[in-house]
């Protein structure tokens, strides 16, 4: 297609919403909304993404999500991310829980778990609290600054080498990895020319990690969950592919939230006003914030066989795209989805998934999410937008380059 921003103008049976420029553009809300009011379920044959079905309703997407019986997640089928492994993408040969169905993804979801668990969670808010200072000390007041770089960025990442157990100086290794890992449509993030360079690092760093743990004997820390879990013995291939679902899962979703949050409440200034009031509306505010921001705009099944939904005929082996992205702005389920509206009811949004696949550290994000809208409220209570954001391109997360601002005490 020449131009596929512009396609919320063709025939409907030509709309291929998984184009990555969608997404970049924020053209993909308009998709959305022609698919669910005129084609719900939608099937294209694309030249360039290939053959899949769009779930674009909120209900579909919710029914279908843990169905796995009939729609599976495992990566023998397809997996749960948006392409099909290719030679020129295909940097992970290892599996992970979110790639796999029962009764696997009981095993690997079971090794990791506890790291997630209330109380282990809980007895992280100090040291989010600190993190949050610290970081929010180094805002050049009053000055424009990307801020992305210097808090949507950090936080996450800080968190997530606490819970590896790495030295906060190698986040920033980390950090470029997660970009490379998840972000293969947006050419700032991945260069096919380094690609497998900078994947052989981490995988050397990640196995420069099991060793230490190995000769240290057992920690608290994620890696050392991995090493010695009483469930499997990992492979080599399938530990670095769950390091890969924690850096990336821990690390995008939470900062793109983090990041977006800034952008709608200067949106919308009016629910800033009502945050800035009332505190006790930042933890509705912060489940409308991973609404309206929707971190992962979908997940990936593959039919098990022949199925009907909504009188479309779903044949085996079929890809079906979950679009979290259109979901979460059904407006059969939300009045004026498009807006931010603190504490506005409805059901919980699908960001996190529904099902047994449920994000594991959805807890930690919410913390760390609680932890700074406490803290900046405080200190810097506008924070503004003075210039346009800047979109990551990718069908798979929805995170940004680039949210100018200036802090205000
Ligand atoms: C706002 C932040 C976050 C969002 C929106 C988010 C979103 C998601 C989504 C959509 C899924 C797939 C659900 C499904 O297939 O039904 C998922 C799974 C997962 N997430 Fe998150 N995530 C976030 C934060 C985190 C954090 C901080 C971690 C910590 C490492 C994490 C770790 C995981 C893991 C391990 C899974 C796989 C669960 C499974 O397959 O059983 N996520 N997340």
């Amino acid at each position: 297609m020449d131009n596929p921003t512009e396609q919320v103008h063709l025939p409907i049976e030509q709309i291929d919403a998984g184009q990555p420029d969608l997404f970049a553009t924020g053209k993909y809300y308009a998709v959305f909304e022609r698919l669910r009011k005129e084609d719900p379920i939608h099937y294209i044959d694309s030249d360039d993404l290939g053959a899949y079905w769009s779930v674009t309703k909120y209900q579909d997407v919710a029914e279908i999500d843990g169905l796995y019986e009939i729609y599976s997640a495992d990566y023998k089928h397809g997996g749960a991310a948006f392409y099909d492994s290719s030679p020129e993408t295909n940097l992970v040969p290892g599996k992970s829980m979110i790639m796999l169905d029962p009764p696997e993804h009981s095993t690997y979801r079971a090794m990791v778990a506890p790291a997630f668990a209330p109380p282990k969670i809980q007895n992280l808010e100090s040291e989010v609290r600190a993190r949050v200072a610290a970081i929010l000390d180094k805002v050049p007041v009053g000055e424009e600054f990307n801020w992305c770089e210097i808090v949507a960025d950090e936080l996450p990442m800080q968190m997530l080498s606490t819970l590896f157990d790495i030295p906060q100086e190698d986040r920033g290794k980390f950090l470029q990895w997660s970009n490379l890992l998840i972000s293969q449509d947006e050419p700032e993030f991945f260069d096919p020319a380094s690609a497998q360079q900078n994947f052989e690092n981490f995988t050397d760093y990640c196995f420069f990690l099991w060793n230490k743990r190995v000769e240290s004997g057992p920690g608290e820390d994620l890696v050392s969950m991995l090493v010695y879990n009483d469930k499997e013995k990992l492979s080599p291939d399938d530990y670095i592919g769950t390091m890969i679902l924690l850096v990336t899962g821990g690390n995008d979703t939470t900062r793109s939230t983090i990041a977006g949050s800034i952008v709608g409440l200067n949106k919308f200034p009016n629910q800033y006003q009502l945050l800035r009031d009332d505190r006790s509306k930042i933890v509705p505010a912060i489940d409308e914030f991973i609404r309206w921001q929707t971190p992962i705009h979908c997940i990936r099944r593959t039919a098990l066989q022949d199925t009907e939904l909504r009188g479309k005929t779903i044949k085996k082996g079929d890809r079906v795209i979950l679009w979290y992205a259109s979901a979460n702005y059904d407006e059969e389920v939300y009045d004026q989805p498009y807006d931010l509206v603190i504490g506005r009811g409805g059901p919980k949004h699908l960001s996190f998934g529904k099902g047994l696949h449920y994000c594991l550290g959805s807890r930690l994000a919410e913390l760390q999410l609680r932890c700074l809208w406490e803290a900046l409220l405080e200190r810097f209570p506008n924070i503004e937008l003075v210039g346009e954001p800047v979109k990551v391109r990718s069908n798979i997360v929805s995170g940004y380059k680039k949210v100018p601002v200036v802090a205000k005490a």
